[in-house]
């Protein structure tokens, strides 16, 4: 119920600064003294004993308060525990998202912890806690942002967002992400050419959007979306954990999330999410998450 649902965020958003502390001290330490980083499937796929620490913390938590929720985190998935998704309450979590900027001390880094019931995510709570950055939504509630502590800001930020009048308005995020090889890097880079360049130009015929981000952590660049800082995320390869809590909080921000598009070589089917949620699971999907109100994109 919807009662449930706000306990359920208050201990979420409780976990989450839990989280942030251990967040914090870890990058302290790292900058500091180095720590042992470890690469997962290649060496840009980076796990840190802070990682594995939040997860172990945030699962042992969820477990005590909440004993019959399952539970999907990309630690416990990397290590063996993988729990198939069914239709029970099943948080889905990634302990640091953004490992790569936490291991370099760029401060754009955060927790993700979502709540998916019946294959659905109906809670996302994305806390960044360098900025001290927090993003919580309700299915059917809406989403907010509280910065610094300061009172729930109902996303977008803007009371009347303008649709864009053209892709070329754009400010877009997208990232390179950990899978860097040929077919998936000329996928890439073919649609970061297409949007970047100039279509006067002979060489690359593109939408010559404002700009093109690559900021390092999917929740935020979804959270990002949600507040009105990027028009669109578009990512190859993310997990069930990246998107989770923040597909919830962009659509409650009146976001589109979708699994596909013309424009950058993807399918063309919109994959629903529980579905979307089992592939990535077992293999990596496209993930594209445009603002509201644009069309072009479909063109
Ligand atoms: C990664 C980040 C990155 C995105 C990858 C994710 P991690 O998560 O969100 O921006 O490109 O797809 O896997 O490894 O930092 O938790």
């Amino acid at each position: 119920t919807s009662s449930d649902l706000q306990s359920i965020l208050q201990f979420t958003v409780d976990l989450a600064h839990s989280a942030g502390k251990i967040i914090l001290d870890g990058s302290v330490a790292i900058q500091n003294a180095g720590s042992n980083v470890d690469e997962k499937k290649n060496s840009v796929d980076l796990v840190t004993e802070y990682d594995v620490k939040v997860e172990e913390l945030v699962k042992k938590e969820i477990a005590a308060k909440y004993p019959a929720f399952k539970f999907i985190g990309e630690e416990s998935y990397a290590a063996g525990s993988r729990s198939p998704l069914t239709d029970d309450p099943t948080f889905c979590v990634d302990p640091i998202d953004g490992t790569t900027n936490f291991v370099h001390g760029f401060p754009w880094v955060c927790i993700s912890l979502g709540l998916i019931y019946k294959r659905r995510p109906v809670l996302g709570v994305i806390f960044n806690p360098f900025l001290n950055f927090l993003y919580t939504g309700i299915k059917n509630q809406g989403s907010y942002l509280s910065q610094n502590g300061g009172p729930p800001l109902k996303l977008p930020l803007a009371k009347s967002p303008k649709p864009l009048a053209t892709l070329n308005h754009a400010q877009i995020a997208v990232e390179w992400g950990s899978d860097r090889s040929l077919s998936s890097l000329t996928k890439r880079s073919g649609s970061f050419h297409r949007l970047a360049g100039d279509p006067s130009s002979g060489v690359v015929k593109g939408r010559m959007v404002h700009s093109i981000r690559s900021l390092g952590s999917s929740a935020l660049n979804f959270a990002m979306v949600a507040q009105g800082g990027l028009d669109i995320y578009w990512e190859i390869g993310c997990w069930a954990w990246d998107v989770c809590a923040g597909s919830l909080i962009a659509q409650e921000a009146g976001c589109t999330v979708s699994g596909s598009h013309a424009v950058f070589e993807a399918t063309k089917s919109t994959p629903e999410f529980g579905q979307m949620t089992e592939e990535i699971l077992t293999g990596r999907k496209y993930i594209v998450i445009r603002a509201i109100g644009d069309t072009e994109l479909e063109k």
